[in-house]
């Protein structure tokens, strides 16, 4: 372990990718591969594939989540799903204000944090997302967005919850880009991210695992990991082939990955 404090996390992010029966046939393969772990391994599939997965993990060390929720307990909201459905089906965590979500949809900081509360009151564990896109950087922005992102969409908590949260730090233009940041732009970046949470919780934000995200591939998940501060993975495209998954898993704890070997 990295830090006596806060787990290792690898999460995977399936984006609006695989059927029920892909998500199944997925599972089948990976579980085996990472069975003896030691990170905390998570997936967030698509809503419709939540259930079926959450009782294929029952009794396995993966956990699984979702990749967004409303910020109401319920109501006339068509097309939306609330925190306590999700509970329901299975989830135990669920990804909130990832760049696309911000972009594509309109997310807010404020909405956000209106969700990572409801996340909370309902018994998910959030992984909050943020990021600066490349215009941002390239004006030297990057620590005022990422102190803004922090505070806004943690606002109103308290160093009780500290301990329930996840942040991800996923540059808007390493994400699907082919080219993650370099190890010091993701060391200086994560300094950021713990400053910010240190001067809403204190002491407590040393519980709070910050995870890279943004083109984590086998190739560059062992020195990324080196990196202090950098506490796991939020990974999207490569976390669709259960073997790269598998690798990228084996990887951050310093272990090889031969897929024909089976762990007992
Ligand atoms: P990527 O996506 O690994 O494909 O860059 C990461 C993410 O969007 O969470």
């Amino acid at each position: 372990m990295k830090h006596p404090l806060r787990p290792l996390v690898v999460a995977g992010n399936w984006k609006m990718y695989k059927t029920v029966e892909e998500a199944a046939n997925y599972f089948k393969v990976f579980e085996p591969w990472v069975r003896s772990s030691r990170l905390f391994i998570y997936l967030a599939v698509p809503f419709i594939s939540i259930k079926t997965m959450a009782d294929m993990a029952k009794d396995s060390a993966i956990v699984i989540g979702a990749q967004n929720m409303n910020d109401a307990e319920e109501g006339a909201f068509t097309g939306e799903v609330s925190g306590r459905m999700l509970k329901d089906a299975g989830a135990r965590f669920v990804i909130l204000g990832h760049s696309e979500r911000r972009r594509l949809f309109h997310e807010d900081n404020s909405f956000i944090n209106r969700k990572i509360q409801r996340a909370l009151s309902d018994g998910l564990q959030p992984i909050l997302c943020i990021g600066e896109t490349k215009n941002e950087r390239e004006q030297g922005l990057t620590e005022e967005v990422l102190r803004r992102q922090i505070h806004a969409g943690l606002a109103g908590l308290d160093r009780m919850h500290a301990a329930r949260l996840i942040v991800a730090y996923e540059p808007v233009w390493a994400i699907g880009s082919m080219s993650a940041a370099t190890p010091e732009m993701t060391c200086e970046a994560h300094r950021f991210c713990r400053e910010g949470l240190n001067e809403l919780f204190g002491d407590e934000a040393e519980r709070i695992p910050i995870l890279y995200g943004g083109s984590v591939k086998p190739d560059n998940a062992q020195e990324l990991i080196a990196q202090p501060n950098v506490d796991g993975f939020l990974v999207g495209t490569a976390s669709l082939s259960a073997e790269s998954f598998a690798k990228i898993v084996h990887l951050s704890e310093n272990r090889s990955f031969n897929p024909s070997a089976v762990s007992p």
